[in-house]
């Protein structure tokens, strides 16, 4: 059953005031929650003026929740039913993230590609964060197919972006920050992994700063 929930669709700025003085973000994760991590530890030290207003995954025991347990913020997991339709799944995710307030949804290693029915609800106001740069390697395991074709000697270098997800365009849309990210010759996958993410987390955490 669809929870009665606020009205989804508020202009950023309407929804900030309302609320007070910061930006709230509703954090979609599937797994780790590294990324979630550096957002939390933004928000508590006050380089970032924003607050995470629920951290939501679709995996069980997606680590992310135990971290937002951890910083006592509301932590949810909301799978898919196997029987439920995609897009009814999605406007019913979205009604959640709604009634949660963000001014920006973030999404942080959240492994699903979300359709107009949760897109439509939040016009320019959903982040996806991509370990690669614009226009290369969308999808699952972005950073190891960089690194082979590293190896391939197709590429020199990798990189993250950070982009406002505007349809169904698979790690695609308008582009807010992206930084390059050296593969050096003695890189294996464990390593170039370790760089792009510590990029991630400080490109993620600048961004936010950025539009907050
Ligand atoms: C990140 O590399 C992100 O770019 C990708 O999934 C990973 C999530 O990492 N989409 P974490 O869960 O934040 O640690």
């Amino acid at each position: 059953m669809r929870p009665s929930l606020p009205t989804t669709g508020e202009q950023p700025a309407r929804s900030s005031r309302e609320l007070g003085d910061k930006t709230n973000l509703v954090i979609l994760v599937s797994g780790h929650g590294s990324n979630l991590q550096a957002i939390l530890e933004a928000c508590a030290d006050g380089h970032l003026r924003a607050q995470v207003t629920a951290v939501i995954a679709n995996k069980r025991g997606a680590y992310g929740l135990e971290r937002a347990r951890l910083a006592e913020i509301p932590a949810i997991y909301y799978p898919k039913p196997i029987d439920q339709e995609r897009r009814a799944y999605d406007a019913a995710l979205a009604d959640l993230v709604a009634s949660y307030h963000p001014t920006w949804v973030v999404l942080a290693g959240w492994m699903r590609v979300l359709s107009s029915a949760f897109l439509d609800h939040f016009p320019n106001r959903v982040v996806n964060l991509h370990p690669a740069l614009p226009g290369t390697f969308p999808g699952v395991n972005a950073i190891q197919r960089a690194f082979e074709a590293y190896q391939r000697r197709e590429i020199q270098h990798t990189g993250v972006m950070v982009h406002l997800v505007p349809d169904e365009g698979v790690d695609a849309g308008p582009v807010l920050a992206q930084e390059v990210v050296p593969i050096y010759p003695g890189d294996t996958l464990e390593s170039l992994e370790a760089r792009v993410h510590q990029v991630e987390h400080q490109l993620l955490v600048n961004t936010l700063m950025s539009i907050c």
